[in-house]
């Protein structure tokens, strides 16, 4: 008899000999925004570690050869540029999956059960690609998470760019010097987020190629 899913949970992942079902995996609006994504976090990061050096609150500066912007004045250029893609490219994104109900399709429901399990599975070298349409609960717990650290960046960003205007969010965040130490553990969460997400598509190189042609 086959086992009924608990209703918040998903159901086990199918048979790794099942063959995955034919069509694109990835929607074309989705590819676009995901690898605009990518361009505005990477200027995003390397400029805001050149303004960072500027006036850093850490023992430490980050190596210029890694940063962009080659000065102060500069550096804050790329970083409002980027801002600009980062926002309305994101809000295409979170509009589009809104519209389409694929935010939670794809990404609920998440619980720590699954997450227990999947990850486990996971490694244990047991976890299923069968179905590359379907996220497990890792990544979707990962990819939810990303989502907020990002919003979190852009509302201490707002802090940082108009303090006086955002004087309600810059309070709430404990004041100017604290809101700069959000947007900084924010970017090294991101930077954690990155590091773990091209390890994990190197280790399924055809997630990539589906995130470049789709299927
Ligand atoms: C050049 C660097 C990057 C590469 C090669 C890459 C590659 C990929 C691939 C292959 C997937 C699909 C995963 C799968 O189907 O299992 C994916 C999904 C995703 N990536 Fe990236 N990625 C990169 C950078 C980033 C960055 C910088 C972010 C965010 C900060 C990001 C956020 C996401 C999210 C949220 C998804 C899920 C998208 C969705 O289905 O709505 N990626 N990425």
């Amino acid at each position: 008899m086959l086992a009924r899913p608990a209703l918040n949970d998903t159901p086990p992942a199918p048979h790794p000999a099942a063959p995955a079902p034919a069509g694109a995996i990835h929607p074309g609006w989705l590819r676009i925004t995901h690898w605009l994504n990518a361009l505005a976090v990477v200027i995003m990061t390397m400029s805001g570690w050149r303004i960072y050096n500027a006036s850093p609150f850490f023992d430490f500066t980050f190596p210029n050869g890694i940063t962009l912007g080659g000065w102060l004045g500069g550096a804050l250029q790329w970083h409002f540029a980027g801002m600009w893609l980062l926002f309305g490219n994101g809000l295409l994104y979170l509009a589009l999956n809104l519209a389409t109900g694929r935010l939670w399709r794809k990404f609920l429901p998440v619980s720590p059960r699954g997450v227990v399990r999947d990850l486990g599975a996971a490694l244990r070298g047991r976890l299923s690609h069968a179905d590359p349409r379907r996220y497990n609960q890792v990544q979707r717990l990962a990819y939810l998470f990303v989502m907020a650290d990002i919003a979190v960046l852009i509302l201490s960003g707002l802090v940082l760019w108009k303090s006086v205007q955002f004087d309600l969010l810059r309070e709430l965040m404990g004041g100017y010097e604290a809101a700069r130490r959000v947007h900084f553990f924010a970017m090294a969460l991101l930077a954690g987020f990155v590091a773990v997400h091209l390890l994990m598509v190197a280790l399924v190189p055809r997630s990539l190629i589906a995130m470049i042609r789709g299927k």
